[in-house]
């Protein structure tokens, strides 16, 4: 059983390397500039270990994850024209640097490339696992969708953002997961929790994520930190902080988020501590990990073929990028 280093300087050394033709290279160039940059390889990592925890890795496995992570990828590069983010990964985006027809070209071309990957699958899984890939997909634009509508709303209550973190990025690492199991052998019960330990896991990731987004350290982060605020994204910080607010507080969140001066990301972070939503987070977090454990403990396999998951968990909602 291999652990989330091993895996991810594996899958390194598999998927870095060219992914698109030369010609035209004004479309061409930003993908493979933006897959320089790297990344944290969770999702394919997650489909090794999905399929590591029932049998040896398979060929299969590695076409999958470099499906998942192209996916990805092409996730980020749409997300960025949306979220108007000029960073990530501690460089420029993709729409920053090369406009964003160009990125919205890019994206495009990316997800088709991530088709073709899925399409080297065995013909025995390909059915199954393309399936559970498209429905993924679509959650995620759903998602996305309800991000962006969350933006023009005053309010937004706790259960609709978890719904939300949910379609746009937890199901990604629960598919991965999953579709590694089906690739070694999972029954239907063994898939369905290790689902719902990525699903559960997904959403403390996001969790995470947040915080970072307005906590974040901007030189371990590579992301532009208090981006979500600017954005009035509804994170939990926002809607406890609303819910926490006192009648002055609430007048003066109404005008932050009314009005973008140039204090409001320093403004909206006092808003924040003073309210007591950064501590909230741990909680927040740990609630979801222990379920996601939970889940996790009722797979039926050899608990130390689970370690390495265990691990990985822990990890995530600990990072600081
Ligand atoms: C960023 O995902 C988008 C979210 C769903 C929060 P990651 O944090 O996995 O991004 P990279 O691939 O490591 O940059
Ligand atoms: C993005 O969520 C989720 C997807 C890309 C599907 P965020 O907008 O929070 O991700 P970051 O913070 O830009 O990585
Ligand atoms: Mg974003
Ligand atoms: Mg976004
Ligand atoms: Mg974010």
């Amino acid at each position: 059983m291999k652990n989330f280093e091993t895996l991810a300087e594996q899958f390194g050394t598999y998927f870095n390397k060219r992914h698109f033709p030369t010609e035209p290279a004004t479309l061409y160039d930003p993908n493979e500039y933006f897959l320089q940059m790297g990344g944290k390889r969770i999702r394919p990592v997650l489909c090794l270990m999905g399929n590591e925890l029932f049998d040896e890795i398979s060929e299969d496995a590695w076409y999958l994850g470099t499906a998942i992570e192209l996916f990805h990828n092409f996730t980020l590069i749409h997300d960025d024209i949306m979220d108007e983010a000029p960073l990530r990964r501690g460089k420029e985006t993709v729409h920053q640097k090369f406009g964003s027809n160009t990125a919205i070209l890019a994206g495009d071309v990316m997800l088709v490339t991530a088709y073709e990957e899925l399409n080297k699958i065995s013909e025995h899984y390909l059915r199954s696992i393309l399936s559970i890939f498209n429905k993924t997909a679509k959650e995620v634009c759903e998602g996305q969708q309800m991000d962006m509508d969350f933006e023009k709303l005053e309010s937004v209550s706790y259960d609709e953002y978890i719904k939300m973190i949910e379609l746009k990025t937890s199901v990604a690492l629960a598919a991965s997961l999953q579709t590694g199991a089906i690739l070694g052998g999972a029954g239907q019960r063994n898939q369905e929790l290790l689902y719902d330990f990525g699903r559960k896991l997904g959403i403390a990731f996001q969790i995470q994520d947040d915080y970072l987004d307005a906590f974040g350290v901007p030189e371990k982060f590579g992301k532009q930190v208090g981006g979500d605020i600017m954005a009035n994204k509804k994170t939990f910080l926002l809607i406890h902080t609303l819910e926490a607010a006192s009648a002055a507080q609430k007048k003066e969140l109404h005008h932050l988020m009314t009005h973008n001066t140039t204090d409001k990301v320093a403004k909206m972070q006092q808003l924040f501590i003073d309210c007591n939503a950064n501590e909230w987070v741990l909680k927040l977090k740990n609630k979801y990990l222990d379920e996601a454990i939970a889940h996790l403990e009722d797979i039926a396999v050899l608990s130390k073929r689970k370690a390495p998951l265990l691990e990985l968990a822990h990890y995530l909602i600990k990072r600081d990028h």
